[in-house]
């Protein structure tokens, strides 16, 4: 009775610490990078209208003119290529002109890249560096180039990572990347502590976005399918990659929540909380199944994530018998 009633008190402390909010959100400026589309583009909108000085860095001219379009002329916008120095050394120009001596109180690093994705050997280095460039390098350059601004406001940093960042599977950069956002983003908050710069890290599960598009997903698996070497096709079958094409489309039908707001919520509250969390699962895939999955021994991950994907045909066992055939 007594351990109910302690856990009970302090779940509700927690929670009232939890909703806390800052004072004066006016006049504090935000930069968030991948606002052409997606997350990005949301938090744009909703910071702007709670009163942000929002500055969305967009990687396209179009996307720039899209978020102008539907918002009022104090939301600014820089165009941003996070894999060139050059154009995230001019955003930081940028900032420091428009933030004057404040410093930046928020930057969201939320651009990000899923595809090539694919299993490990169909890939070659030029489709890791695609990835790892912008969702982890990229981030890395972003955040080292703000951290003066950053340090000045005593201000927050928002990483975008994934549940795929704690459980990998799927091949190519992308989790790999979001690994390495995680592991970034823990030792900079505890380097930060001391100046008062807080550091979280957004988890969210399968969300349909630009990143998820099948579109874009399926013609990229088709560019690899068609490259590779007969002996690997060959080592795969192609059923294999029919399979893989459907369970790719059923799972993001099936998984994919339309409601990306559930993302910006937890980038909200990073930025807005008096006590931002460190880290965020957004989504209830990710709270029930993907964080859950990700504690759990490599054993019984290995054996869910299996039932998740196709078996190419020649699997162990016909590997072996090839061989004594030769
Ligand atoms: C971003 O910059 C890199 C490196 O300069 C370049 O290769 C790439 O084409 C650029 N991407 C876009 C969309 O401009």
């Amino acid at each position: 009775m007594g351990t109910v009633t302690s856990i009970v008190v302090l779940f509700v402390c927690w929670t009232i610490r939890d909703s806390v909010k800052m004072k004066d959100i006016p006049e504090k400026h935000v930069f968030i990078t991948g606002c052409d589309s997606g997350f990005g583009n949301l938090l744009a909108q909703r910071l702007h209208r709670k009163g942000f000085i929002v500055i969305a860095a967009c990687l396209t001219e179009k996307g720039c003119q899209d978020l102008k379009a539907c918002t009022s002329p104090t939301l600014k916008t820089v165009l941003l290529n996070v894999t060139n120095p050059k154009s995230i050394d001019s955003a930081v120009e940028y900032v420091t002109a428009e933030t004057g001596n404040k410093g930046l109180y928020g930057l969201v690093n939320n651009a990000g890249r899923a595809t090539p994705i694919g299993p490990t050997d169909w890939l070659d280095m030029e489709d890791f560096h695609r990835v790892l460039d912008v969702n982890l390098i990229g981030l890395i350059e972003v955040t080292l180039k703000f951290l003066p601004l950053l340090k000045k406001a005593r201000g927050r940093i928002v990483n975008v990572a994934s549940v795929m960042g704690r459980l990998a599977f799927g091949g190519g950069g992308y989790s790999l990347s979001k690994c390495g956002v995680e592991s970034f983003s823990d030792s900079l908050r505890r380097d930060m502590q001391h100046f008062g710069v807080k550091v979280s890290i957004i988890e969210p599960g399968f969300f349909k976005t630009g990143v998820t598009s099948l579109e874009i997903i399926e013609k990229d698996l088709h560019r690899l399918w068609d490259r590779l070497t007969p002996d690997i096709r060959c080592s795969y079958g192609d059923k294999y990659f029919q399979n893989y094409l459907k369970v790719q489309r059923l799972s993001m039908k099936t998984l994919c929540s339309t409601d990306i707001s559930k993302v910006t919520n937890c980038m909200e509250h990073a930025l807005i909380a008096r006590y931002p969390r460190t880290r965020y699962g957004a989504g209830w895939d990710a709270k029930l199944f993907w964080l859950p999955l990700s504690y759990a021994p490599a054993f019984i991950a290995d054996i869910m994530l299996q039932l998740l994907l196709p078996r190419p045909i020649c699997s162990k066992r016909s590997l072996a018998k090839n061989q004594v055939d030769v």
